[in-house]
């Protein structure tokens, strides 16, 4: 035994004798996703210093700076109940240590030392701080290096997500995060794109919280219009596809949802797979795009039966957790703000448990109008904003207005087609590949892209 060893030790045995001291507390920030050995060796360091209260982090602090965990808090707090070093666990709402601190004012806060850098440094020298109001301490444990979390993701992506578990995280989504953002997928390699790309901007990662299945994309793709004649068999390949290698939630855009008679069906089956939410429009006949707008001919759904639509789905499917969210054209139809803002207030009646409102115009104005009005709604559900055409309007921006999601819905094919045609034109010009390969990714890049196993 070491003489640090020693000292622990006895500070440990006087505390459990009644009368002379009480225990110290040990503060221990945790999301308990992934439990790896270097949390375990952070915990044994903590109860050699008194009793253990763990600061379970909360879907909400846990998105605010990194992904949604894959379990939720309940899941994640069961497997911390199990841990035999833990006294108790308390929730931590923020990043930020402080309010928990100041709640429990415990005699130690322990944690790895590579928060020493990044952006958890801010965090750090809170705590510090803050600690020093009643004379308490950081105890820092060396990170345990052969240890990668980012090694573990990919591990956990390799194994896949449950139907339900996925399904439900569009939920759980919309309660931790003010806006979520969803990019489009058409194919297996897409759905990879948006589910690994990560940057790091002022030293937090950022990366897109789902995935969107959109009809034109779909559509476009395979070679076809967008005008609902991809049947369902077809599109559901393409969700295979893109299920079998993501974990994030999907979104599905149904277009009109098809008959009425139909669209149980249909909810039923995306339910099943685990599909999150299914997006339907309030248009009926021969279905164009909306980016046409009133250049080709489209009809609008009676609120009467567009309501009836929203009402069996909604009674059709199995679970709590599957979404149905009703789409307003009436923007796109030039049918004013008041005829939007009745049909959410009906479709809401009716149980979509979200509203997307979608416009063609450059700028946001009738939008952010709606979203004005909508605010001021007594029963409200999530708002959901397309912004293809006012696309100068920032994620900041949509969530300051009330959105609850924003949908990039067809950027990754429009920037690939792009990038191929322009490939195409190069190699017959020159008659041969070599001025293309600016344009095109290493061979070795791409044989590595995906991995074999
Ligand atoms: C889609 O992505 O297919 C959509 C959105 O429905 S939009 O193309 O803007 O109509
Ligand atoms: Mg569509």
């Amino acid at each position: 035994m070491t003489s640090e060893e020693k000292i622990l030790n006895q500070i440990n045995i006087d505390e459990e004798k009644p009368g002379i001291s009480k225990p110290k507390q040990v503060y221990m920030g945790l999301c308990a996703d992934l439990i790896h050995p270097g949390h375990l060796n952070i915990l044994n360091e903590a109860k050699k210093h008194g009793e253990v209260t763990i600061g379970l982090l909360t879907d909400k602090a846990m998105a605010s700076y990194k992904r949604l965990p894959y379990l939720t808090y309940e899941q994640r707090k069961i497997v911390v109940e199990n841990l035999k070093e833990v006294k108790q666990i308390v929730p931590q709402d923020t990043v930020d240590y402080v309010p928990n601190l100041k709640k429990y004012k415990p005699d130690y806060v322990i944690h790895g030392d590579d928060w020493k850098t990044g952006f958890q440094r801010a965090v750090r020298a809170r705590v510090i701080e803050t600690l020093k109001e009643w004379g308490g301490s950081l105890i820092e444990i060396p990170y345990t290096k052969d240890i990668s979390s980012t090694k573990l993701n990919q591990e956990v992506r390799k194994l896949g997500i449950t139907p339900e578990m996925r399904m439900g995280k569009l939920r759980r989504l919309l309660q931790a995060k003010p806006i979520s953002r969803f990019l489009e997928a058409h194919n297996g390699l897409t759905g990879l794109i948006v589910e690994t790309t990560r940057i790091i901007k002022d030293e937090i990662p950022e990366e897109f919280d789902g995935i969107w299945i959109s009809s034109l994309t779909d559509s476009v793709a395979k070679g076809k219009p967008d005008m609902e004649f991809v049947d369902l068999t077809s599109r559901l390949s393409t969700i295979h596809q893109i299920l079998e290698i993501t974990t994030k939630p999907i979104i599905v855009d149904g277009d009109t949802g098809g008959l009425l008679e139909h669209f149980p069906y249909t909810v039923k089956t995306l339910e099943r797979l685990g599909v999150s939410a299914i997006i339907i429009e309030d248009k009926i006949g021969l279905k164009k795009n909306s980016l046409f707008g009133t250049d080709v001919p489209q009809t609008q759904d009676s609120i009467e039966n567009f309501s009836k639509k929203i009402f069996i789905g909604k009674n059709s499917q199995v679970t709590d957790n599957f979404m149905i969210i009703a789409r307003i054209e009436s923007l796109i139809l030039k049918k004013g703000l008041d005829d939007a803002l009745k049909r959410a207030k009906a479709y809401i009646e009716a149980g979509a448990d979200a509203i997307m409102i979608h416009s063609k115009e450059k700028e946001p104005n009738e939008v952010l109008e709606f979203c004005e009005e909508y605010s001021k709604f007594e029963n409200k559900v999530p708002l959901v904003a397309v912004p293809s055409t006012y696309s100068h309007i920032t994620g900041g921006q949509l969530e300051k207005a009330g959105v609850n999601m924003v949908i990039y819905a067809n950027h990754l094919l429009r920037s690939s087609y792009l990038a191929m045609k322009r490939t195409a034109e190069l190699i017959l010009a020159c008659n041969r590949g070599l001025e293309a390969e600016g344009n095109c990714m290493n061979i070795k890049d791409i044989l590595n892209l995906i991995p074999e196993e």
